[in-house]
């Protein structure tokens, strides 16, 4: 099914968890574990401590990067951190359109497109976050959700399709140890690889899906055994250097 040519990531997403005290040992944990790493590792941290971050990573094979970017460039935007800010901060990555902006702060579909169109403008390789609610997923309508939530991206995207990274998140697993089966992930990541293809074939086999919610080192191998499933965004597990270096690990 899929050549493997796409890269293993592992991004850990702190959200709004740390203290200078507490990063300070984690960045240093997990810098010493990445070079026995075969795949990418990344840490998308909130935006007050990109400058820790970049001065304690810079020069080591992980990444960073932050948990939201504004869809505009500069201006009156009260609050917001823009793209050209996060690369100043050395950032690789942002992620976008979790659910937890999308729920608690009323993220549209369409806003989670710019904001994705935003970054990549940037040069910053946007984490767009797709999933279903358990609501959702009783209904039936797990396709039906994440295709209409990655439709407007892919629109955004059309030429620079093979740049975006993909994390299918149902939102009945996210910090709840309910972990989806691998086959039920695998399923997801299929539909989600079906839908790049239609847009740009050769691409799609490019993409990288990853899997977010519950991701732990137990059961990290047999997600990351899946032939869609290109690496994982972990919540909880990466605020522990081992935890994350052992889903790493897995890979
Ligand atoms: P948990 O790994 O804590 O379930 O969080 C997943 C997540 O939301 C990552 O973005």
């Amino acid at each position: 099914m899929s050549v493997s040519m796409r890269r293993t990531l592992i991004a850990g997403n702190w959200k709004m968890n740390g203290s200078f005290a507490s990063n300070a040992g984690l960045l240093d944990g997990v810098r010493a574990g990445a070079a026995a790493v075969s795949g990418e590792l990344a840490v998308c941290v909130p935006a007050p401590y990109l400058a820790q971050v970049q001065s304690a990573l810079s020069g080591s094979p992980v990444r960073w990067g932050a948990q939201d970017v504004s869809a505009h460039e500069r201006g009156a935007f009260t609050g917001e951190v823009s793209a050209e800010m996060l690369l100043e901060f050395g950032c690789s990555y942002v992620i976008v359109g979790h659910s937890e902006r999308r729920s608690y702060h009323a993220e549209s579909d369409e806003l989670v497109a710019q904001k994705a169109q935003r970054a990549l403008a940037s040069g910053l390789t946007p984490i767009v976050c797709v999933g279903e609610t358990l609501e959702e997923r009783e209904q039936g309508a797990t396709d039906a959700v994440v295709s209409r939530q990655l439709a407007p991206v892919l629109d955004a995207m059309r030429t620079q399709l093979a740049s975006v990274v993909i994390a299918y998140e149902p939102v009945w697993a996210i910090g709840t140890g309910k972990t989806a089966t691998p086959e039920m992930a695998q399923q997801v990541h299929a539909r989600l690889r079906a839908m790049l293809a239609e847009r740009d074939a050769e691409s799609a086999q490019q993409v990288r899906i990853l899997y977010g919610g519950s991701m732990k080192p137990d059961n990290a191998k047999d997600l990351l055994a899946k032939p869609d499933i290109d690496g994982g965004l972990i919540g909880g597990a990466s605020l522990n250097a081992s935890d994350f270096l052992a889903i790493a690990h897995a890979a």
